[in-house]
């Protein structure tokens, strides 16, 4: 069984040309055992989840119905790079299944939107969000640690409510940041290879080698991205996770969620600015946006 295609170049040397297309089923099948596999733990294994105490009433009271999570520009980007990287799968892989169309022009322009989308993500979540946010901190670890134990039945102090975002969401940032960048950055180069408005081809841009190579890690992102975005798709979808994918379209949690899941000193809510009131006045856990 082998991973990858090969091809004989003229010069009589052995290349990748890409990888095996079962890879595919490979990433299907695991995202659906994924699924049955934590669904069911979920249902008859996994014990209540339960926090460290830690808003006081006076931060509770204070907490508005509504608690902003995501911009209008922050869930544009979101949706817009939802569009392109579905119709990138499907133009991608049905035809690999047996579904044959022009699937190359579909592909190369939802890739552009892709990439487009990404560069002003990159910006806005530099200079206009807060960047940390989404890395994993010490909390995090230590409490991860803390999760495992309890879940194993040891002793060990019940972990602290989540900041903005779980470490489970910060690791699979951190997956589709790598699986993301490498299709892009490959992609980008693989439109020398096909008629696009941007550039003019040039196969000769580099050897057999170098191509193969990279069709290869384009096709491993990409079956990649299949496993990654089942997945996504899956927690999305579970009753317990639906006020976050409320929030990516209405931009809000409600108050009670917020206090049940997160902790106010880790994510305190930003409330728009205002003329009269002053941050000292606040209390811990709301702070002013902007
Ligand atoms: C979800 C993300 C993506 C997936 C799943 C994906 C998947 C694929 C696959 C499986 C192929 C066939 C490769 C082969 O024959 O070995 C392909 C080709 C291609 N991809 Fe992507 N891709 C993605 C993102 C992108 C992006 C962001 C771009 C451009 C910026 C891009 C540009 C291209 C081009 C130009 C080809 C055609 C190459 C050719 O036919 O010679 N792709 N892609």
């Amino acid at each position: 069984m082998d991973f990858l295609e090969w091809a004989r170049s003229p010069w009589g040397q052995n290349v990748p040309i890409h990888i095996a297309w079962f890879l595919i089923w490979v990433a299907v099948i695991s995202g659906l055992l994924f699924f049955i596999v934590h669904a069911t733990y979920l249902r008859y294994f996994a014990k209540p989840r339960q926090f460290a105490s830690s808003s006081s009433t006076l931060i509770a009271a204070s907490i508005p119905e509504h608690v902003p999570r995501h911009s209008l520009a922050a869930r544009l980007f979101h949706w817009i790079m939802a569009a392109s990287m579905f119709i990138l799968l499907f133009t991608a892989f049905l035809p690999r299944v047996g579904i044959r169309f022009d699937w190359v022009t579909y592909h190369w322009i939802a890739g552009t939107v892709l990439t487009l989308s990404i560069l002003f993500h990159i910006v806005h979540a530099s200079f206009f969000l807060d960047f940390w946010a989404i890395w994993p901190d010490r909390i995090d670890m230590r409490d991860a640690r803390r999760r495992i134990l309890r879940a194993i039945g040891k002793d060990a102090p019940a972990p602290d409510k989540f900041a903005k975002y779980p470490l489970e969401n910060k690791l699979y940032h951190g997956a589709i940041l790598i699986t993301g960048l490498s299709a892009i950055g490959t992609g980008v180069f693989m439109m020398f290879r096909v008629r696009t408005i941007f550039f003019p081809r040039n196969p000769y841009l580099f050897s057999d080698m170098t191509w193969g190579l990279m069709y290869v890690l384009h096709g491993l992102a990409g079956v990649g991205l299949i496993g990654l975005i089942m997945v996504h798709v899956y927690f999305g979808l579970r009753p317990e996770k639906r006020p976050i994918t409320k929030s990516m379209i209405f931009g809000w949690m409600s108050r009670d969620f917020y206090l049940e899941e997160h902790d106010p000193r880790r994510w305190p809510v930003e409330r728009p600015p205002t003329s009269s009131a002053s941050a000292d006045s606040e209390p811990q856990g709301v702070r002013d946006a902007g």
